[in-house]
């Protein structure tokens, strides 16, 4: 029989989107938070650099506005553009009072840098001192602060090692009126899907950069909610914009850790193998350029001379302030055999974060009723062709708060559906085949990267579109032959959301922001403002 679990709010993902909604409606309504893995294995734990917000009297909001717009290439939503910054200050102090704790100004910058509390650093495509942080390692402490809060709420109850399989629609025939009434979780310990239902769903799953073979995410970023609010009949939207970080370290070991944008912001140049600077000849702001810029200097310069890396090097800062800043990362490249205070670091770009997303409006909802989505896993129409750094954490917080807003609202009125259907195992078997499950993994992973990388070609598109093809027949067969566990579940999310990228690729014939094509090299003003917007067949789903 399948367990089934009533919550008015169930909240897929545990990272500062899931959490910071959780805290915002818990006062009002029972909320299950569920992660695949353990609370903190999503990509806000890994955030570095900090977060971005007007926190100086001599900064502005039209600048932050402007700044993002830039970096966006012509395709950011100025209402959601102007709705995020509008609420950048309280979604910082709201941290705060959620335990938070920033880096303060040492003595030494304040003489030469702001006035104030906290120490704010800059980053790519900032025109000011903006960011906040929590030394370098931002994430981790939001992260921590929100758990702590969340385990001692008595209406929250949290569900670790918990899988969204797919969400459950009262009605697939009828996209005008279908609402999302819970969703199907699998148990990855025991193996079991539940259904969890609910009056209201939020997705807050991360993105989806392990598409790629080079990233700084962690292993979930799967794109399981993009993917999932595709299957249930949600338009997304420019999928096409995937954000290659400039500066990941490039070591065999390990090919995940970043080097924040802010070492840059604190002086950092980025070094050819001769030692000579570059990046004034692609940017007249240089290491500071957009991060869009930046990756795509690196790659242009990495294949022109035809080396596997190129160098960021902050050694001529003072060696206290290297590491009272930048402690982690500091720390993490000694024990790899490089001293960021002596001597330049070997970097590549690596695929980082996803800009396009299930479409939202303001409210974070989506196109099907009693269903949301909010942080990397949306697109809110905030980030344009290329997202401004540190804007992501602000845009998680900014909309928890918005759809919890909405949600407590809906709840009032919403009963639970009674027509859910149980979990079907009957036809399907155990898997012998495990194998072909890693092996797809790494085919997809590997020609994305070849094919749908920082530099793109209509030829190299359509031959990732075959392979897509080919594997997601596959994997069709496997998933209805055999019972599902975790691994083949995020492959099939893979394998959708790449062909969602892929797909968003042809259909820009232009370069913009993240997107370049050899085929259409320039910018093409008459798609200025227009998104690339996918809909979804409406195939009914078995099982
Ligand atoms: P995540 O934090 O990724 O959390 C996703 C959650 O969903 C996890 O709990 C996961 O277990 C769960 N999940 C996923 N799929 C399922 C499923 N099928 N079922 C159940 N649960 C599921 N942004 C900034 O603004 N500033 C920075 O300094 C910064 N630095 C970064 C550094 C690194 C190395 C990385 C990788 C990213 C950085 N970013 C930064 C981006 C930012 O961290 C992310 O965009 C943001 O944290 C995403 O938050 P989220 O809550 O949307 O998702
Ligand atoms: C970084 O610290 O460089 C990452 C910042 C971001 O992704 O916004």
């Amino acid at each position: 029989m399948t367990v089934t679990h009533d919550f008015d709010v169930l909240v897929i993902g545990s990272g500062a989107a899931g959490l910071s909604l959780a805290l915002h409606v818990a006062d009002h309504a029972s909320v299950a938070v569920l992660s695949k893995n353990k609370l903190s294995s999503g990509s806000t734990s890994w955030a570095q650099g900090g977060i971005a917000a007007v926190l100086d009297d001599r900064d502005t909001k039209e600048s932050h506005i402007e700044d993002t717009l830039n970096a966006g290439g012509g395709l950011c939503e100025y209402d959601a553009v102007k709705f995020v910054v509008d609420q950048g200050k309280e979604a910082i102090n709201w941290l705060i009072e959620n335990g938070a704790d920033f880096t303060k100004e040492s003595r030494e910058d304040k003489q030469k840098a702001v006035e104030g509390d906290y120490h704010l650093t800059k980053e790519g495509g900032h025109s000011f001192r903006r960011v906040i942080h929590s030394a370098d390692a931002t994430g981790k402490e939001v992260q921590i602060s929100l758990e702590k809060k969340v385990k001692a709420h008595p209406n929250i109850t949290l569900f670790e090692n918990h899988m969204a399989v797919d969400l459950i629609s009262n009605d697939r025939r009828n996209i005008k009126t279908q609402k999302c009434v819970g969703a199907y979780i699998l148990d990855t310990k025991n193996g079991k899907v539940e259904v969890f239902r609910a009056k209201s769903t939020v997705i807050a799953t991360g993105g989806a950069s392990r598409a790629y073979l080079y990233t700084s995410n962690p292993d979930g970023s799967t794109g399981d909610g993009i993917a999932m609010a595709w299957r249930m009949g949600c338009r997304v939207a420019n999928m096409e914009f995937n954000q290659f970080h400039p500066t990941c370290l490039y070591h065999p070991e390990t090919r995940t850790f970043l080097l924040t944008e802010a070492l840059r912001g604190e002086g950092a140049y980025l070094r050819l193998p001769n030692g000579d600077r570059f990046m004034d000849r692609f940017d007249k702001r240089a290491e500071l350029a957009p991060r869009d810029i930046v990756a795509h200097a690196i790659d242009h310069e990495m294949k022109r001379l035809g080396v596997e890396c190129l160098y960021l090097d902050i050694s001529h800062k003072n060696d206290e302030f290297i590491m009272e800043h930048f402690p982690t990362i500091y720390k993490r490249c000694l024990k790899l055999g490089f001293d960021l205070t002596k001597e330049p670091i070997p970097i590549v770009p690596a695929a980082h974060y996803t800009c396009g997303g299930v479409m939202t409006d303001l409210k974070a909802r989506t196109d099907v009723k009693n269903l949301y989505a909010i942080g990397e896993v949306a697109h809110t129409g905030l980030h344009g062709a290329n997202r401004m750094a540190s804007n992501s954490l602000l845009e998680c917080l900014v909309f928890a708060n918005a759809a919890g807003k909405d949600i407590v609202k809906l709840i009032k009125k919403e009963k639970f559906s009674t027509t859910i259907k149980p979990w079907d195992e009957s036809r399907v078997a155990d898997s012998d085949e495990e194998v072909v499950v890693s092996h797809n993994w790494n085919e997809l992973r590997h020609f994305m990267w070849d094919y749908v990388g920082i530099v793109r070609s209509t030829r190299r598109l359509q031959r990732a579109a075959r392979r897509i093809e080919m594997l997601a027949g596959e994997i069709r067969e496997y998933y209805g032959a055999f019972r599902i566990t975790s691994d083949l579940l995020e492959l099939r999310n893979l394998v959708t959301v790449s062909d969602l990228i892929v797909h968003s690729a042809l259909q820009r014939t232009e370069s913009r922001g993240l997107h370049h094509t050899l085929d259409f090299p320039d910018r093409d003003p008459d798609m200025d403002g227009r998104n690339t917007v996918l809909k979804p067949p409406r195939k009914p789903f078995s099982r």
